[in-house]
């Protein structure tokens, strides 16, 4: 994906089938092909007169909202958001196994957690208590310690200050053609096709950045 404006949308980087029986095809292709891809259009369609702001990366555009001019705030944020969540959600997921994480993540959620059964419970009461449209997280503070939380609608915790190491999507869309309304159910699939070694990059990548101060949004 390119790191400005004209974003792209990134391939889906397994294939549709990929996943089953945990999420299936018809899932993946409309979460990806279709909401996915608005996100990224909209994104460049709220961009597309704005010269000024086409170098912002799209941290800068979530965490520096505030500073875009007021009639494409609300735009930008949705999708910016949009875009930075799904990037992150396809990636976070890989062929169903029994792995866990390894090193210092592991470390991590262990020290915060107490144990991996602990933070999977936490993890998806967060998440299926989200009301409407969100997502349930695990980040990092500024110290490298571990939290769960949620947001709402494409919000993400970089404005709070936080780091994303994992995220699961709960808008409908990520599970209403196969789960119907049974989120809890979607969300102990999820639990198993979590990529561990993708969720410790994201991990080991909060140290390599300086942690950036909350903003005004
Ligand atoms: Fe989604």
């Amino acid at each position: 994906m390119n790191s400005h404006y004209p974003f792209e949308l990134p391939p889906l980087p397994y294939s549709y089938n990929a996943l089953e029986p945990y999420l299936d095809s018809e899932t993946l292709k409309f979460h990806h092909d279709k909401h996915f891809k608005a996100y990224v259009d909209n994104l460049n369609q709220a961009l597309e007169k704005l010269p000024a702001y086409q170098n912002w990366t799209l941290e800068r555009l979530i965490r520096e909202n505030y500073r875009l001019p007021f009639q494409v705030q609300t735009a930008v944020w949705n999708n910016a958001g949009g875009v930075y969540n799904h990037n992150l959600y396809f990636n976070l997921m890989e062929h169903p196994g029994n792995q866990e994480p390894e090193g210092k993540l592991h470390s991590a959620i262990l020290s915060a957690f107490g144990s991996m059964d602990k933070f999977y419970q936490k993890l998806k009461t967060c998440a299926q208590s989200q009301f409407g449209s969100g997502y349930g997280w695990l980040v990092a503070d500024c110290r490298g310690r571990l939290k769960v939380l949620n947001t709402l609608n494409q919000d993400t915790p970089l404005p709070r200050g936080f780091c994303p190491v994992l995220l699961v999507d709960v808008w409908e869309h990520a599970y209403y053609l196969q789960y119907q309304n049974r989120r809890g159910e979607y969300l102990d699939a999820f639990m198993r096709l979590i990529n561990w070694a993708a969720a410790e990059e994201n991990y080991l990548g909060c140290f390599a950045r300086p942690m950036q101060r909350p903003g005004r949004k």
